[in-house]
């Protein structure tokens, strides 16, 4: 049912016209220093794109890396941050496999199930929709920060918090409501995947992009030039598709930044927007809920920053 074609997040494949299985798999270098952590937002974020789709996750098998060299009990904390948050997601954790790397790696890949009817692909936007991020961006900034010592103690605790938390809740909510696209908010930063799922959807996005909750300090840290490299090439993606005018260098950079294990960026007609968001209040889904737009009939570029 969904392929590769629209870059989507995972894979559906309909088994009966009660159920379609949801296949996905991500997996990355560490971007905390504690094991233990690492393992939860890595579990989290490879999760993520089964709720994405709009499924559950319920079966997922571990991928790893290691170093020789490295005590085997940073692995065995690496994984026990993994297991706890396969488990909160309510799915099994049935083995994996690993090798020998020179750099630790830690992912899943991970199965989800979803009714054929209830598949939530990236690009179903429609004109009138209002768009609705389930968390606060800015985590490749405070990730950098961390590297050059200059990130508050408050940015990294809500930076992990954010990274570490399933978007099981916003998942659950959004299943409840006649959502018309779905997409998880990583690599390509927020306006990455605005673009692909404008472009996708043959309509242009007006983001007000002072709405876009932000995690405390990220704003600080990108005006003193602490972005990381994949913002400039996000930013090089979305060029000649946006206009931004008015809008300073830094908080173009915040808004291009890449995001491990982001929140969901959700299109819904604009009549269900403030029970939807009084719902997913309600959720307590524990990281911060922003309407940072409307989507509008195709202009002549796909995102309009107000
Ligand atoms: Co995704
Ligand atoms: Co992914």
């Amino acid at each position: 049912m969904v392929g590769i074609e629209t870059s989507d997040d995972a894979a559906v494949y309909r088994i009966s016209d009660e159920i379609a299985l949801i296949q996905t798999v991500d997996f990355f270098t560490p971007v905390v220093d504690d094991p233990y952590t690492f393992g939860q937002i890595a579990a989290a974020n490879a999760l993520s794109d089964v709720y994405a789709m709009g499924g559950i996750p319920k079966i997922a098998l571990n991928i790893v890396g290691f170093p020789n060299c490295l005590d085997p009990e940073i692995l065995g904390e690496i994984l026990a941050g993994g297991a706890d948050k396969v488990r909160e997601a309510g799915a099994v954790l049935t083995g994996g496999h690993s090798v020998q790397d020179d750099e630790p790696k830690y992912g899943l890949c991970v199965t989800g199930f979803v009714h054929p009817d209830k598949v939530l692909k990236n690009c179903g936007c429609r004109p009138g929709d209002a768009l609705v991020l389930t968390k606060q961006i800015g985590s490749g900034i405070i990730n950098t920060a961390v590297k050059a010592d200059m990130a508050s103690p408050e940015s990294v605790r809500e930076a992990v918090a954010v990274m570490t938390s399933l978007n099981a809740k916003a998942a659950a909510v959004m299943a409840k409501y006649p959502v018309n696209a779905c997409t998880d908010v990583t690599g390509f930063g927020l306006l990455g995947h605005c673009m692909e799922m404008a472009k996708g959807s043959g309509v242009t996005f007006e983001i007000g992009v002072r709405n876009v909750s932000l995690i405390e300090g990220s704003a600080e840290l990108a005006q003193m030039g602490l972005v990381p490299a994949g913002a400039y090439r996000n930013r090089s993606f979305t060029e000649s598709g946006m206009t931004a005018s008015g809008i300073e260098e830094y908080y173009l950079d915040l808004l291009h930044d890449p995001q491990t294990s982001g929140g969901l960026l959700i299109s819904i007609p604009s009549e269900y927007l403030d029970a939807f968001t009084a719902d997913l209040t309600s959720a307590g889904i524990g990281t911060e809920i922003s309407v940072i737009g409307t989507v509008k009939e195709k202009e002549d570029v796909y995102i309009r920053l107000i």
